[in-house]
């Protein structure tokens, strides 16, 4: 089981101090050392999402990190043409399309692929042929894993938002839906990664869900990083997910 590291709260903290003046010489913290130390602690790739608002990672994040950093890197967006153009600049190994609205806090709900498959099989097409893999961050939802398809996607990012947050019963359900949509995703050749509001908490519970080559974590590592570190908040989750036997 592979451990994409999410640092964008790394530039969330930047910017609350410093988004008008990135040029300065005191600016911190760093998001370049921030993926150094992701890497000393285990992580096996990289992930920036670069929102068309900007209001945390900066283009010039993603460039720098794409330079320096020899881990795969995943990039985020939304699928826009002019986050399109950026993306065939950076060239990442990967491409997560997912939705974006202004005022939400972080991604919330998946991608509607099934409603917008002609609009995005020209995007994904541009990208491939630029030498990025393309994934659709999506609900567990047959329909969008079928669309995922459909549009040329070359893996999926199940949303385990619902999971995450659900307890009991609730939980069981939503558990369900993601081993549902994992088994069809896997029948019709579709990479799987997982992501959202995984914890140490909850990482275990996972491992019923068949076939995810790759979890997604952002939040609780920078969290947990407030007191132990960040290498060390990442070598701490990669043992947890190394010490469960996954399907
Ligand atoms: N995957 C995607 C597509 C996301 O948008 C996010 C959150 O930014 C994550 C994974 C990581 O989620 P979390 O921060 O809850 O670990």
């Amino acid at each position: 089981m592979l451990l994409g590291v999410n640092i964008d709260h790394i530039a969330t903290l930047r910017q609350a101090r410093y988004s008008s003046m990135l040029d300065s010489h005191n600016v911190e913290p760093c998001i370049l050392s921030a993926a150094q130390a992701a890497q000393a602690g285990g992580a096996d790739s990289i992930t920036i999402h670069v929102r068309e608002d900007l209001r945390h990672m900066q283009k010039e994040d993603a460039r720098i990190v794409r330079r320096e950093i020899a881990l795969p890197l995943n990039l985020e967006m939304a699928a826009t043409q002019s986050m399109l153009e950026f993306a065939l600049e950076l060239c990442p190994d990967y491409v997560c399309l997912v939705p974006e609205r202004r005022e939400e806090v972080t991604t919330e709900g998946g991608l509607d692929v099934a409603s917008r498959i002609e609009e995005l099989k020209p995007l994904i097409a541009q990208l491939k042929a630029n030498g990025s893999q393309v994934s659709m961050f999506i609900d567990p939802d047959l329909n969008q894993v079928e669309a995922s398809k459909a549009v040329g996607a070359t893996m999926i990012e199940l949303h385990t938002g619902c999971f995450a947050n659900n307890l009991g019963e609730q939980r069981q359900v939503e558990t369900e839906r993601l081993i549902t949509a994992a088994q069809y995703a896997q029948s019709i050749q579709l990479e799987i990664h997982a992501g959202h509001g995984i914890q140490l908490s909850n990482l275990a519970e996972l491992a019923s869900i068949p076939h995810i080559q790759e979890l997604n974590i952002g939040h609780t590592i920078i969290a947990r990083a407030l007191s132990i570190g960040l290498q060390s908040a990442v070598r701490e989750m990669r043992s947890a997910i190394d010490a469960i036997a996954w399907s």
